[in-house]
């Protein structure tokens, strides 16, 4: 654990300089807005330790798979999120002499995230070799409101001197991914052009043919008024820039403002990337940094009206969330059906950027609440467009008619994973997606769904369920071998309950989708019927597997059996580990994990989470009791879903202790790995175990319901929700919960599960 940041409400402070921490300060202070996104390298040359990271939404690379032993099955490649030409170099000289922070002394540092405002703020002052000493200042932001422009301004103050100080603007197309397969760059550079005052560089992706332009303008300013000093114009094979050079007396500021514009073949006709791009850096430019910072901070600001969670009295948890919902809002923006929340997000290049379960499994729950529904649509849409493709993937595996198999890990439909030990078998995904839609439905109201997309994607998930089970005539039951939960310590077990349980929902589900549809637009009905070359005798089948599923139960403790064998492990608490053991990953060999009875992240009670109203709370309390101290959480995506349920049953201190670990995993390193990216996905879940752990907010059967707890360590939190087009702000503190209405009509729901109605644009105030 690292604990080198300041306590701030809205700000991440980190004070001091301090080379060993720049890669995890990388990661935690990056930049994004759902279209392009950087970690916090710095402007100015750096010459230590630092993973260089600028990425561009939907762009990436079809790394070859690297395994010992190729097997039928094995995905052909891992798709990799990209690192991309890099538009955010500015090299800086000072008589000559080169600031590179890792080379001279640095005072009074301080690297400041702005959550409220979304801006990197950097400012120190450094000695350099020839003891000239500047005082610097750089803000820089990639524009909420203009998503394709980044801004920075970059300013000098000479301290002891009056000389040259000299900047060098660039784009940089030579670069590479740290987790490259083969050690190969991916780009190509189609074309560089250097002109006075601007600079145009275009890379295009090996293989996968995504093509993006980067453009540079900048102006420069001697204390506030602009100056044109003359320019050399830089034009290498993979490298475009500017070189100027300014006087600058003692006390006076140099400053230079970067624009950049970036187009992808995404979004333009490859042969207008270049015009857009140079357009929009122009742009930029002609508007000038503060008013393009100033509607960028108002969108950043409209996003923080409706995701903010506000906790009084204890600073930790208040930075902590602010920090998971600032980069959950900055990854994902919903405006795009081709995108997607990489488990990494902007933030590095570890789990490729790709598209995980976790999107269904936890991000949708936080978009569903703090956006627009059409945020989250476009995200079941993804699902919907891919479709194909997972049909695809469940022919490759054997099965027929139109079952379908999503990856555990895509970039465009195609399952992509690299690790066949352990995510083959991850069936689960498809229960998590499947339900995102009754999630999204329950929520929204937006029954519609179903017919226009919803249905196709359950039939298929539905018809690959019903095929993948296999009848037991020694049981007499419907059994589901070889598979892996969503605890990856144990893999190719047979019954996972999670699974046979999501299975089944699904299958129940579908039918009374089917049934719906089939009731409201039968016009509709049977063109999806043949569609999907669908017969309603497949529902028998169905219905019969929703019956006589087997589900491991052990009598003896009345807890549910995570799969069938786990009783025959050897029982051992995580408490009992030695702690320089943990995490086990780090130090047990992989068969050793296996044979252990240690889970890394919710599994059965992952599916008490997702399907609650199944259980009665003691039932809960039972599983909930006997899986928490057998759990190591090394997936950053478990204490969230265990402090869920501890706040359901009661246990508000054991919460928060989950919460805390969620919510301030990447600020506080607990993994030692915040260098390589943060936990994004993870991020969502800790928005949960506050919204849903604490306020106890719950959608049964498309209504709403809360039931709030909190913490001692908390004076009052208060969160914002959105219900069916209806705009609601919880607050809560020991004595009693408000809730006001931003609603333009009244809002029914259930409080500790009496019903009460608020007014429009009016508040209640329920004791507790
Ligand atoms: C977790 C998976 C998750 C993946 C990406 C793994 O460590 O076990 O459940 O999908 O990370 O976040």
């Amino acid at each position: 654990m690292k604990k080198y940041l300041k306590y701030d409400e809205w700000c991440i402070i980190e004070e001091g300089f301090n080379p060993a921490n720049h890669q995890a300060s990388e990661s935690i202070f990056s930049i994004g807005n759902g279209k392009m996104g950087q970690r916090a390298n710095f402007e100015e040359k750096y010459s230590g330790e630092s993973l260089q990271g600028s990425y561009v939404a939907g762009v990436y690379y079809p790394d070859k798979t690297r395994v010992g032993w190729w097997k039928n099955g094995y995905p052909e490649y891992f798709a990799k999120v990209l690192n991309s030409p890099n538009w955010i170099g500015i090299n800086v000289t000072i008589d000559g002499f080169e600031l590179d922070l890792y080379k001279c002394k640095v005072d009074n540092f301080t690297r400041t995230l702005n959550m409220k405002e979304g801006f990197l703020l950097r400012e120190f002052e450094a000695t350099l070799e020839n003891d000239k000493k500047i005082s610097v200042k750089a803000k820089r932001f990639v524009s909420m409101a203009d998503t394709e422009n980044g801004a920075i301004r970059y300013s000098i103050t000479p301290i002891n001197f009056s000389g040259k100080i000299s900047f060098t603007p660039y784009i940089d197309g030579d670069i590479e991914n740290e987790d490259s397969n083969y050690d190969e760059k991916f780009w190509n550079i189609l074309d560089v052009q250097a002109e006075d005052g601007s600079a145009y560089l275009e890379s295009q992706t090996k293989k996968s043919d995504f093509r993006c332009g980067f453009a540079m303008k900048y102006i420069v300013k001697l204390n506030e008024k602009v100056v044109k000093p003359n320019a050399e114009v830089i034009q290498l094979n993979k490298w475009v820039g500017n070189q100027i050079e300014i006087e600058v007396k003692e006390g006076e500021t140099a400053c230079i403002e970067k624009f950049a514009g970036v187009t992808s073949s995404l979004n333009y006709a490859t042969d207008a990337l270049k015009s857009q791009a140079e357009e929009l850096a122009s742009f930029a430019c002609h508007k000038g940094f503060d008013k393009l910072f100033e509607d960028h901070k108002q969108k950043w600001s409209e996003k923080w009206i409706h995701s903010d969670i506000k906790i009084k009295g204890d600073i930790a948890a208040q930075q902590a969330i602010r920090f998971n919902i600032f980069h959950l809002n900055q990854t994902y923006t919903g405006e795009d059906e081709r995108l997607n929340v990489g488990p990494k997000g902007f933030t590095g290049e570890k789990y490729g950027g790709t598209t995980y379960w976790d999107t269904e499994a936890y991000c949708i729950p936080f978009f569903l609440m703090t956006s627009p529904s059409q945020v989250t649509r476009q995200l079941l849409i993804y699902r919907y467009k891919h479709l194909p493709r997972a049909i695809e993937n469940a022919e490759k595996l054997g099965f027929k008619n139109g079952a379908a198999l999503y990856p555990m890990v895509t970039a465009n439909g195609e399952e992509c994973h690299n690790e066949w030990e352990i995510t083959f078998e991850e069936i689960h995904r498809n229960g998590a997606i499947a339900f995102a839609i009754h999630n999204y439905i329950r929520h929204t109201g937006d029954k519609k769904y179903l017919e226009e997309y919803g249905l196709e994607v359950l039939v298929g998930i539905s018809r690959f369920w019903s095929q993948r089970v296999t009848f037991s005539e020694a049981r007499k039951k419907y059994v589901m071998l070889g598979v892996t939960g969503p605890n990856e310590y144990e893999n190719n077990i047979n019954n996972n309950w999670y699974t046979n349980k999501m299975a089944t929902w699904c299958l129940k589900y579908t039918k009374e989708s089917i049934d719906y549809v089939k009731a409201e637009n039968p016009e509709r009905y049977e063109e999806l019927k043949a569609i999907m070359n669908f017969n309603e005798e497949e529902t028998v089948r169905w219905m019969d597997i929703v019956d006589n599923m087997h589900f491991p139960y052990n009598e003896e403790l009345k807890v549910f059996m995570q799969q069938d064998g786990f009783m025959d492990k050897e029982q051992m608490m995580a408490d009992d580990l030695d702690p320089a053991e943990r995490p086990i990953n780090q130090h047990w060999s992989w068969d050793r994990i296996l044979r252990s009875n240690f889970i890394k992240q919710a599994d059965t009670l992952q599916g008490m989470y997702v399907l609650e109203e199944q259980f009665t709370e003691e039932e809960i309390r039972r599983n909930f009791d006997f899986y928490e101290p057998r759990t190591v959480h090394e997936s950053s995506l478990s204490p969230c879903v265990h402090s869920v349920l501890a706040s359901k049953i009661g246990k508000i201190e054991k919460a928060y202790e989950m919460y805390l670990r969620t919510s301030r995993l990447d600020l506080d390193d607990y993994n030692a790995e915040v260098h390589e990216g943060l936990h994004i996905t993870s991020m969502a879940g800790t928005w949960m175990a506050i919204v849903e752990g604490f306020g106890g907010k719950r959608a049964y059967d498309e209504k709403l319901y809360l039931n709030p707890v909190i913490p001692e360590q908390w004076e009052e939190y208060a969160f914002r929700i959105r219900f069916k087009g209806k705009d609601l702000e919880v607050r809560v503190n020991e004595n009693e919960i408000e809730i006001i209405s931003h609603a333009s009509l009244p809002v029914e729901l259930f409080v500790y599960d009496k019903p009460v109605t608020v007014e429009e644009n009016k508040s209640i105030t329920i004791s507790r």
